[in-house]
């Protein structure tokens, strides 16, 4: 999939092309400006990506538009409040502790496997009471089979095809999704029944349980929250887990840059595991991510459909074409960045982020559709991110380096395999 963005995005900011319609490839900040915050009404998302996800999580937050967007917007933003996330932060501190205790000094591990168990713990805990209430392996196999049916649809399958034809795929993916609605709606059900808990305890599923639109007082319905929930721990685990596997391969490609994440690693933490007080203290961990995320963005491709007519870095765009954006291609681009494909976490020093257009990174989107679950993504990688660094080396093996292919996320292919340095 990755090669469907043509080598002249690189270098060029917009280009246009046809393939049974007109369609735009922009990688452009001003114009993304454009379509994602000042005219962001005219550019819906695009059935292409969304029909990919629809069959899991039907018209939540990610897939709805318009009304029924706006009150899910106002509705779940509240529960991803930094002082929420806050709170969810020892889940991921003992995570942290369990997924660097996993890893054996002189041996080799499948990173992004590791990361992935790691980032699924972490939401079986906050949004589905832990592993033991829930058989997450089921789960896990069962995201998995969607990922590898529904999920591995490809973008150019669907521009081909008119929309009557069923896709294989979506009947393919549809016992997978049965199996996971069945068992996020058990998790739910006996969550709304539980009334022993304290409003202390609250974590993910209990502010879910209690959200409502501020406006008008809707609450979610049952339908409503098993697709939202859905959405949450399918999307919430697999991108964050696929940043932390791609930072830790840059990061063994970069000795020197490594020693110095783990001097501050080490300095601040020690043996013990991150907690969300030390993260202040860790400006360079997060630049790391920042910019593994600029080289490997986890979602690395958008779409969206122009509503009317407008004009967008001085071409015409007419009503109902595509609009794609390359956000691999913006982050890599020749006109924007100085080294496009060079490793440097030094483009996230604070001075380096208010010099530069805050439309030329955007891993998470921009404006009101923005990711509403960064805060909580970012705040998972960078604990466990520094917990691993202050406990272990990490080295390249012999194989072959892995190569980005992009599905529904942007995936090293076949893993990232690195040794565990014995000091
Ligand atoms: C590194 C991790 C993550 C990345 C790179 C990421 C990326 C994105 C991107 C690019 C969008 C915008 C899509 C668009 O405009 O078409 C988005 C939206 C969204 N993300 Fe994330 N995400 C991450 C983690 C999470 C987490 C942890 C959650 C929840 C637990 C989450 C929930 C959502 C939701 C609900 C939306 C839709 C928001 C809306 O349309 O109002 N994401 N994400």
């Amino acid at each position: 999939m990755l090669e469907v963005i043509p080598a002249i995005c690189y270098v060029q900011p917009m280009i246009t092309g046809w393939m049974g319609s007109r369609w735009h490839m922009v990688q452009d900040p001003v114009a993304n400006k454009r379509i994602f915050l000042d005219n962001v009404d005219n550019y819906p998302k695009s059935e292409v990506m969304i029909r990919m996800v629809r069959p899991a999580v039907g018209d939540s937050l990610f897939t709805a538009e318009g009304a029924d967007w706006r009150w899910q917007r106002r509705t779940v933003a509240p529960v991803f409040a930094q002082r929420n996330v806050n709170a969810l932060a020892p889940f991921m501190t003992k995570t942290a502790e369990r997924a660097a205790s996993r890893l054996t000094p002189g041996s080799e591990h499948e990173l992004v496997g590791e990361m992935l168990s790691a980032t699924f713990d972490v939401i079986c805990d906050v949004a589905l009471s832990g592993r033991d209430h829930f058989d997450a392996d089921v789960y896990g196999a069962a995201i998995l089979r969607y990922f590898e049916t529904v999920g591995k649809a490809s973008i150019l399958d669907f521009l081909q095809m008119p929309d009557w034809v069923p896709r294989p795929g979506a009947l393919l993916g549809r016992g997978a999704v049965k199996t996971m609605h069945a068992m996020v709606s058990e998790a739910i059900e006996a969550r709304r029944n539980d009334t022993g808990r304290s409003a202390e305890m609250d974590d993910l599923l209990d502010h879910m349980l209690k959200a409502e639109d501020p406006n008008s007082g809707r609450k979610m319905n049952a339908q409503d929250l098993l697709h939202n929930m859905q959405f949450f721990i399918v999307a919430g685990h697999e991108t964050t887990a696929l940043a932390l596997g791609w930072a830790l391969y840059l990061l063994a490609s970069h000795p020197n840059l490594q020693e110095h994440a783990r001097d501050q690693a080490k300095a601040v933490l020690g043996d013990r595991p991150a907690t969300a007080e030390d993260l202040s203290r860790l400006p360079y961990v997060r630049q790391v991510l920042d910019e593994a995320m600029r080289l490997y963005p986890p979602v690395a491709f958008l779409a969206r459909n122009a509503a009317e007519d407008d004009v967008l870095g001085g071409r015409e765009v007419r009503r109902n074409e595509i609009v794609f954006l390359a956000i691999y291609a913006l982050h890599r681009h020749e006109m924007w960045w100085d080294r496009p494909n060079e490793f440097d976490p030094g483009n996230f020093l604070d001075t380096a982020v208010k010099a530069r257009h805050r439309y030329l990174h955007m891993p998470f989107g921009a404006g009101p559709r923005v990711c509403v679950g960064a805060n909580f993504a970012m705040m998972q990688a960078q604990i466990i991110l520094a917990t691993l660094l202050a406990r272990h080396r990490f080295e390249l093996t012999d194989r072959a380096p892995p190569t980005p292919v992009m599905h529904m996320t942007l995936r090293p292919d076949p893993g990232v395999w690195l040794k565990i340095a014995t000091e």
